[in-house]
């Protein structure tokens, strides 16, 4: 999504290409649409040049071979045992594999990007929470930009990134935003008690990142101990997320 035209570009169930975020801005740039799925976007990047390639790793079809010859019921079918199930499969889920990145240059431009390969053992045709605007990203050029990983499904049913914005155009600082934010999907998890942990507090990891139109930004994870990195202008650097709650050891 970029600031200044508040254009945005986003594709979905696209397999076997490499880097869809570049697809994604190419949906931005050069269509008049904001999202492209499956076989359309596919036909869309083989039109611009994109190669499609296997990108299942070893690692991954060994996983998702054992699943297979099991018969396996861990995924997100809703089932009785859904606790006992999540736990077994939280370990394969929780890849960190979704990444945000935003961008303010020196002419006070806001650009931002979520890219993710979404959840293992989805049910197929699942779309997480990067592909669409206000839910893994957005960016208003006048206020700031945010995103988030973590868990979509939280992100998509409270239009989470839109909000953080939103709180920052309250005067709210990134950090605070990225808070008060969290807060909400926090309080929203305990009207499902499957996402509640044994203290009744939520039992997903999730972050959100954001910058302002002055360059400032801040980070909030649901859990503590997780670190996101900055580049402000000098220097690299790794920083401490805020969180809502503290991780027991
Ligand atoms: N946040 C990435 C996903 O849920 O697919």
């Amino acid at each position: 999504m970029y600031g200044p035209t508040h254009k945005a570009g986003a594709v979905a169930s696209l397999r076997n290409i490499k880097t869809p975020s570049k697809v994604a801005k190419l949906v931005m740039e050069r269509s008049g649409h904001v999202l492209l799925v499956g076989e359309g976007a596919l036909k869309f990047a083989r039109a611009h040049g994109f190669k499609e390639e296997d990108l299942l790793t070893e690692k991954a079809r060994e996983i998702w071979l054992k699943w297979k010859e099991a018969m396996s019921d861990k995924d997100y079918w809703l089932s009785p045992d859904e606790k006992k199930i999540m736990a077994e499969l939280r370990p394969y889920i929780e890849h960190y594999g979704t990444i945000n990145c935003l961008a303010k240059d020196g002419a006070g431009v806001l650009a931002g990007v979520t890219t993710t390969s979404g959840y293992a053992f989805k049910i197929p045709g699942r779309v997480g929470d990067s592909p669409i605007i206000g839910a893994g990203l957005y960016v208003d050029n006048t206020i700031g930009a945010a995103g988030s990983t973590g868990f979509g499904e939280a992100n998509l049913r409270t239009c989470s990134s839109f909000q953080v914005v939103q709180f920052m155009g309250q005067g709210f600082s990134p950090e605070e935003s990225c808070l008060k934010a969290m807060q909400v999907i926090a309080e929203k998890a305990r009207l499902q008690p499957r996402l509640l942990n044994e203290d009744g507090l939520p039992n997903f990891g999730h972050s959100f990142y954001a910058v302002n139109k002055k360059g400032e930004y801040g980070s909030a994870g649901m859990w503590s101990g997780h670190r996101y990195a900055v580049h402000d202008g000098k220097e690299n650097k790794h920083k401490e997320e805020a969180y809502l709650f503290k991780r027991k050891k």
